[in-house]
């Protein structure tokens, strides 16, 4: 952690709206107009595209970027093998996806001198990297910057979701600031370093192999709701110019590969593009509900969402558990009881989630994986039975929920971990029969 960091982050400034073509310049002139790759490209740049999505893609999905550089990425040394850490990869073999609800204790301390990159631990997912489909959850803990090494991931997006510290990201594209209450998406390829902004830094990570996350379609809720397109904030083009060896980190179908470049890669002098890392606060969600009775099905909370083939289907949901009030009159409050075909793993950014009144912390997570029986606990169910129904402000905690089409097999150290709870299932346990015929 560095003041420079912190003094950084405080003055970025950014562009605007999701799915944008956006264009920046970090030198006056360095951007070509009115063509990509014109026969000398301006201030003696290379120019390069940077594809997320096939070529011949629709408009609507269709992802990419031309950049601008001192180098073009392709200069560069083979990249062998380097070990993979507590890294891990779909196809999740090493375990047997398990029907039992599960729910762990934020990661251990990290190891002093622990960087965003080597402090990454799995704890499962589905899919298969290779076959561009499926998803993992990731966990990082660290405590040190990342200095003279980049990483970049070629099996998917990064959704990045602070929990505990700052974080400074600089992208090939520029640089952004990623605070607790935000998330941040790296898209599939693009090369980024990360730095803290406090002493050490905590948070969860989505790894989405599938299609790019979108804003979900709001159908009759009409053009406004949830997230706002223009809440989502892309960098501007920074560059660094500097010949210090810089070893860039490729995940490539589940394992990490370096090469040690002569220079750095995030030399990116302008660039225009749709493939474009950025940056929400989710405290900007604007969370809809019942002004009647019963509750929306959580899908009402969705941030982003990854579609698949099937219309409604999706690979991987974003969901946030933001402050809101409930009114619902005649109506069990907290969210019901439910057995789900879709997996849903939730994490907690701060304070407490409205369905569990302990035992669910932030750093921690909970998985409830496909038809696994899940919902309030004891406490929770006993006190909303019977609690007045006034409306009430939740507003003591961010949860967020990966919600998935497929089940999510843990890895063998999420199975094996020391901080997985042991007896979550007693949760549960204390619920009375009531029944009277
Ligand atoms: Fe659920």
């Amino acid at each position: 952690m560095s003041e420079q960091a912190r003094k950084t982050a405080e003055a970025l400034e950014y562009l605007t709206g999701f799915g944008n073509e956006h264009s920046s310049e970090a030198v006056p002139g360095a951007l070509p107009i009115g063509r990509n790759s014109p026969q000398r490209a301006p201030l003696g740049l290379y120019a390069e595209q940077l594809s997320g999505s096939a070529f011949t893609e629709p408009r609507t999905h269709n992802r990419r970027s031309w950049l601008y550089r001192i180098r073009p990425s392709a200069a560069h040394p083979p990249f062998t093998r380097i070990d993979n850490g507590a890294l891990r990869s779909a196809p999740f073999t090493e375990s047997v996806a398990d029907p039992n609800r599960l729910r762990w204790n934020p990661l251990p301390e990290p190891a002093p001198g622990t960087d965003f990159l080597s402090g990454l631990w799995t704890l499962g997912g589905n899919g298969d990297a290779a076959q561009r489909a499926g998803m993992a959850i990731h966990l990082y803990a660290s405590n040190a910057d990342m200095t003279d090494r980049v990483f970049s991931d070629s099996d998917g997006e990064l959704l990045i979701v602070p929990e505990r510290g700052g974080l400074l990201l600089r992208t090939e594209l520029g640089l952004l600031a990623a605070r607790p209450g935000d998330m941040a998406l790296i898209p599939r390829g693009v090369r980024f370093r990360v730095e803290l902004l406090d002493a050490d830094a905590r948070g969860y990570i989505c790894e989405n192999y599938g299609q790019p996350f979108e804003l979900p379609n709001l159908g009759p809720i009409g053009a406004n709701g949830l997230a706002a397109a223009r809440d989502f904030q892309a960098p501007v083009a920074a560059y660094e110019d500097s010949e210090r060896p810089t070893e860039v980190i490729n995940k490539f179908c589940g394992n990490l590969w370096s090469a040690t470049y002569d220079h750095s890669p995030l030399d990116v002098v302008a660039w225009h593009g749709s493939h474009v890392p950025y940056v929400y606060d989710m405290r900007r969600f604007n969370v809809l509900g019942s002004i009647s009775y019963d509750h929306p099905d959580p899908s009402i909370f969705t941030v982003l969402t990854s579609p698949s083939d099937t219309p409604g289907l999706a690979g991987v949901d974003f969901v946030v558990f933001a402050p809101r009030w409930l009114v619902g009159e005649d109506t069990f409050r907290p969210p019901y009881f439910h057995r789900n075909v879709m997996s849903e793993y939730m994490g907690l950014i701060e304070g407490a989630y409205d369905a569990k009144a302990e035992g669910f912390v932030p750093g921690g997570g909970s998985l409830h994986n496909m038809m696994s029986a899940h919902g309030p606990d004891h406490e929770t169910f006993e006190r909303a039975s019977a609690a007045e129904l006034k409306p009430q402000k939740i507003d003591d905690g961010l949860a967020f929920m990966f919600e998935t089409r497929w089940p999510i097999t843990a890895t063998a150290q999420a199975a094996g971990a020391d901080h997985l709870q042991r007896g979550y299932d007693d949760v549960w346990q204390g619920l009375q029969r009531h029944f009277r015929a």
